[in-house]
């Protein structure tokens, strides 16, 4: 396959065009952000934990049914995928109470909820990527009733094959946030799934092996990223 031009470059991965319409290849920077950009670092080896972890884990996915972007991996930190239309929704799922679900509940850190959630933010950096209802992601036109039913069910579907995974490999899967696009008429994971965008504590000590080192500041960033990859044995 032929690599061509830069399409998009965001805050932790470039996107480049192909030689075929349809597929694009994603490459995974080491660069980190945090509170929309405002807060910028770099976690070396990011990048190759990222990519290698997300691919993995949406073949693992796929197996179990939920349709993904991933088409195969290039080499450490590059991957073809489809070339989807992102829906502007993050998708976020929660098993126990952190960051801001704790802060605009009032619920400590680490309490289990009584039924996993799911909350929408509105992909949008110039607003702060704020919270937004179905109603509201339906008034905009951001995605019809249906994607938003076929959202969910996926959603939840991640969820439980994703804490199942993780458990073998003594992974407390806290919340995490997903990213959907249209593909040929149907709905599919897209983005990654990684310490970015996973909250991962050790079952045992609840030491936290995900972003959170960077956003505050908590030290062993590296570390903790290479801690996952070596649980995953891949
Ligand atoms: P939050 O508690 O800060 O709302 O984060 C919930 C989950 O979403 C957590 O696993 C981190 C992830 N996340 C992202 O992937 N990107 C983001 O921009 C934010 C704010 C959170």
């Amino acid at each position: 396959m032929e690599i061509k031009s830069m399409i998009y470059e965001g805050k932790a991965k470039k996107v480049f065009a192909t030689d075929q319409d349809d597929i694009v290849l994603v490459s995974y920077k080491d660069d980190a952000t945090a509170f929309n950009g405002e807060k910028k670092g770099t976690i070396l080896g990011k990048g190759v934990v990222n990519n290698r972890m997300s691919n993995f884990l949406m073949q693992k996915l796929e197996e179990q049914g939920v349709p993904t972007h991933y088409v195969e991996e290039c080499n450490e930190r590059d991957t073809l995928v489809k070339k989807v239309e992102i829906v502007p929704l993050e998708v976020i799922i929660r098993n126990k109470a952190c960051g801001s679900f704790s802060k605009r509940y009032g619920v400590a850190e680490g309490t289990e909820l009584s039924i996993p959630t799911i909350e929408f933010s509105y992909k949008n950096d110039d607003l702060g990527d704020p919270l937004i209802n179905d109603s509201h992601a339906l008034a905009l036109n951001l995605a019809t009733q249906e994607e938003i039913d076929e959202i969910k069910r996926l959603a939840y579907k991640v969820n439980d094959v994703l804490i199942a995974y993780f458990k073998t490999i003594e992974i407390e899967l806290v919340d995490f946030k997903l990213e959907f696009g249209r593909y040929q008429n149907q709905i599919v994971l897209a983005d990654e799934i990684s310490p970015d965008t996973c909250r991962l504590w050790d079952i045992h000590t609840h030491a936290r092996l995900d972003k959170d080192r960077f956003r505050r500041d908590m030290g062993d960033v590296e570390e903790a990223y290479l801690e996952v990859f070596k649980r995953l044995g891949i």
